[in-house]
């Protein structure tokens, strides 16, 4: 199975955890201090390294990075007979993988062990391949490689753009590599938000204004149409503009022209327009809130971004993509993740789309304490569903009994922890009988194939 390597000067524990360690079928090896570990961690190669805190000579603590130094994969488990916080979250913060109080409870450690040493098997998703600039766009689905297609297409033409999807789908993405394949990728790329803010400051954004042309302007500016000369205009949720807008923004695209608040003449533009929008336009122009002619002025061409739970294809891309992303914000190496939760992932319906993914992952890789993502880590909403699956009956859809929901959310909460049930209490807040006498009420059963000694001998 794995190598273990029990660093303890208690030479009593150290046999204990041996004798229990060879019975599970582990190789293992022991050493009474720092240095007799460190020695031993050359030819033993261990995967795991269990190291007791206080010993003579140098603590598991000082010893701890040079474990992590001399073999970097390596996992490690600190166990003290002293708890105290601050050496709990030193040794976290120096790289522990867990921590565990004396005396040992046999369940607890091997809980334990078996989470990291499964977390080593999580599927490794290769994020540090290439360092990825934020506006990489990955995507393997068919959806997606059309769209990389036309944004070739249509980059060195002059043509409007209108890019739809839903919020979070990738539409300003888009939007900046159009223009950085485009004639001008040095030009600058001004964003101007439709929706944002009231009409004469949406207008002299957009268009600028002279000094004096309304309360407040005290001075002349320039807008975002001026500012985007030899370069491009990208007008995001282009659905909310007023009528009058609407007229002053097809004024500019049929003759390149436009006139600032407060001005006498005109001025011209050469920005290329990008529009993006979240809504369904065409049905703005059947319902007449918007201009049929200005509608058909911004989709030259379109581009429709799926939303992701259409093209779930990519959500693996975008994993490792966003992941090395995140990574390098965070100065973290999460690196594999496990197949439960990339299956959470994958089985998500994903209402805020790459954003949402985006951001789950943030919030994952900051709480990781391991170099590998696991379920736990995942926002209840996405590790919840798999549940309303197999129940098919959301429980938010319909009114049900406050038991149904107790019953579904311990079910629940059993999953998230693969029927770890000290965990499960935790999350809970309920004492083990409690939990034991709710599985039992409510038949719950674990996984087929769960193995028993597993279940924390409840
Ligand atoms: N295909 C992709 N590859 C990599 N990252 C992506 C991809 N699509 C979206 N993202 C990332 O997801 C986040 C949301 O993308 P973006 O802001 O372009 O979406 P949007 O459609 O403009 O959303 P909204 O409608 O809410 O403004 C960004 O951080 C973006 O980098
Ligand atoms: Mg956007």
């Amino acid at each position: 199975m794995t190598r273990i390597l029990l660093v303890d000067d208690d030479i009593a524990s150290c046999r204990t955890l041996q004798l229990h360690l060879s019975g599970l079928g582990h190789e293992v090896s022991m050493a009474h201090s720092v240095d007799e570990g460190l020695q031993l961690l050359e030819s033993f190669k261990p995967g795991l390294v269990v190291l007791d805190i206080r010993m003579p000579g140098k603590s598991g603590l000082q010893g701890l990075p040079e474990f992590k130094s001399a073999l970097p994969e390596v996992r490690i488990i600190m166990i003290t007979a002293f708890h105290d916080m601050e050496s709990t979250i030193e040794a976290m913060q120096k790289g522990a993988d867990d921590y565990i109080h004396k005396p040992i409870d046999i369940d607890e450690f091997d809980d334990a062990v078996e989470k990291l040493l499964s977390h080593g098997e999580g599927e490794l998703v290769e994020t540090d391949s290439q360092s990825l600039s934020s506006l990489t766009m990955v995507g393997n689905s068919r959806a997606m490689k059309e769209i990389f297609k036309t944004i070739g297409l249509v980059a060195k033409s002059p043509a409007t753009v209108l890019i739809t999807g839903e919020s979070g789908t990738g539409k300003e993405l888009v939007a900046r590599a159009i223009h950085r394949s485009g004639e001008n990728p040095d030009g600058p790329f001004v964003v101007v938000n439709c929706a944002a803010i009231v009409e004469t400051l949406l207008e002299s954004d957009m268009f600028g204004h002279e000094k004096g042309a309304f309360t407040g302007a005290v001075a002349k500016q320039a807008g975002k149409f001026k500012l985007a000369e030899n370069g491009t205009i990208f007008l995001d949720e282009v659905g909310e503009l007023s009528p009058v807008m609407q007229a002053k923004l097809l004024r500019v695209i049929q003759h390149k022209e436009f006139t600032p608040l407060g001005a006498k003449e005109s001025k011209i533009t050469n920005a290329r327009i990008i529009a993006a929008t979240n809504v369904n336009l065409a049905q703005q122009v059947s319902h007449g809130a918007f201009r049929e002619d200005l509608f058909y002025r911004l989709q030259v061409v379109n581009i429709h971004l799926p939303p992701l739970r259409e093209r779930k294809e990519d959500i693996m891309g975008l994993v490792q993509a966003l992941l090395a992303r995140i990574n390098g914000e965070l100065n973290r190496k999460v690196v594999r993740i496990t197949s439960d939760a990339l299956r959470c992932l994958q089985d998500y319906h994903w209402p805020g789309n790459v954003r949402e993914l985006e951001n789950a992952l943030m919030k994952a890789v900051a709480l990781c304490p391991t170099d590998t993502l696991s379920c736990d880590l995942l926002p209840m909403e996405i590790t919840g569903v798999s549940l309303e699956e197999v129940e098919s009956q959301p429980v938010v859809s319909r009114p049900v009994s406050l038991q149904a929901m107790e019953k579904a959310h311990v079910k629940q909460v059993l999953e998230m922890v693969d029927w770890h049930k000290g965990r499960a209490c935790e999350i809970l807040e309920i004492s083990r009988p409690r939990l034991r006498r709710m599985i039992q009420q409510y038949e719950l059963q674990p996984p087929p194939g769960f193995v028993a000694d597993k279940d924390n001998g409840d």
